[in-house]
């Protein structure tokens, strides 16, 4: 490991790793595309300051030009240059989640261009809790920021390995950082302070119960301001291209029975020990056991969702997750799908 890096950054890269980083930042100030991973999901990031190399996330996206991108630094002292006016409720979330999944909605500083805000007058910020991430942001250097969407084309389930990036973006990018799986699996939460107090915009990799508690108060609103333009807040999104539909655990096997009898291919995903009985022998019925604990079923979600979606099934039946706030983000994601 060279000595010259950081404190904070405690994995040690190989030589390869450490020259593959340096080339990514090297076609970052080029004006070029990079895909890195975070702790969420991957990214697909171009240099903040710089409108060419923005629009090309768009159009490798195929993502209409007014839904704004989330800007992602390398340092929490970073935040005040890229935004202005921050409540101190803000410094406070962010000295407690970053870095991590938690996405701050602020007044924009004059050095974010438009185009990466869609116009609006806030950005969204957040420190990644990936080491890649970090060290790429750091091999930009200071008063650098990257513009980063999920990795996959607009709509379409979020990449939580590089191979997923390279199935959704190709050669479309210029280089694909490749970290592993993604530990947390679904997108960051997004907190808006457009009139300075906390909105949740998305629920995410953080839950409603550890922002209240960073805060030590009840949040303020869990719904999103119309005149907010967040894509992923769009009732189809996340979608898989087979149909999806959630059904309650009660209810889940007389819905499956129904399709078993029509011969047509289904994917049940259960979360519980739901009882299914006869429908384990039908040959076009597979079951599929999603794990009880809500975050590793989230780590699993998107790559379960993908793999299914590619293995030719009819219908993905998902068994409804339990009625409980650390489920709300999976709950989210799980809507959208199902959402034709
Ligand atoms: O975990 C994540 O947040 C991942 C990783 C790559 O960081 N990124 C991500 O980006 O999910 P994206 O573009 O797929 O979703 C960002 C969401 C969008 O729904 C966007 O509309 C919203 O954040 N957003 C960004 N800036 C905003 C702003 N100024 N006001 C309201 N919503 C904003
Ligand atoms: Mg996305």
């Amino acid at each position: 490991m060279k000595s010259t890096r950081p404190a904070h950054f405690s994995t040690a890269f190989s030589e390869p790793q450490q020259a593959l980083i340096e080339e990514a930042a090297a076609r970052l100030r080029a004006g070029g595309t990079v895909a890195f991973p975070t702790e969420t999901v991957y990214g697909l990031g171009a240099d903040v300051t710089n409108p060419a190399a923005i629009k090309k996330i768009y159009s490798i996206k195929q993502r209409p030009a007014e839904h704004p991108l989330i800007v992602h630094i390398g340092n929490i002292s970073q935040l005040s240059y890229w935004a202005e006016e921050i409540p101190e409720s803000a410094w406070t979330l962010a000295h407690h989640f970053w870095p991590g999944p938690l996405t701050l909605i602020l007044q924009r500083s004059s050095r974010i261009p438009d185009c990466v805000t869609g116009g609006q007058h806030t950005v969204g910020l957040r420190m990644p809790a990936h080491p890649i991430a970090l060290a790429l942001l750091n091999a930009l250097g200071p008063q650098k920021a990257l513009a980063a969407p999920s990795a996959n084309r607009f709509g379409r389930i979020s990449p939580t390995t590089a191979e997923h990036v390279r199935q959704e973006l190709g050669s479309t990018v210029d280089l694909i950082l490749d970290g592993g799986a993604c530990e947390v699996g679904l997108e960051s939460t997004i907190v808006s302070f457009h009139d300075r107090l906390p909105h949740i915009l998305r629920p995410g990799g953080i839950t409603l119960s550890a922002l209240e508690t960073a805060l030590e108060s009840p949040f303020i609103s869990t719904t999103a301001d119309p005149a907010i333009r967040t894509s992923g807040s769009l009732p189809s999104h996340y979608a898989p291209a087979t149909p999806l539909r959630i059904h309650s655990t009660e209810l889940i096997g007389q819905h499956v029975s129904a399709l078993g009898i029509q011969n047509l291919r289904v994917l049940i995903m259960t979360w519980s020990e739901i009882e299914l009985g006869a429908l384990r022998a039908h040959a076009s019925i597979q079951i599929h056991s999603m794990p009880r604990d809500p975050v590793l079923y989230g780590r699993q979600l998107y790559a379960t969702l993908r793999h299914f979606d590619q293995a030719g099934f009819d219908y993905l039946l998902v068994e409804a997750p339990p009625d409980h706030p650390d489920w709300l983000a999976i709950i989210d994601r799980l809507q959208r799908a199902s959402h034709h």
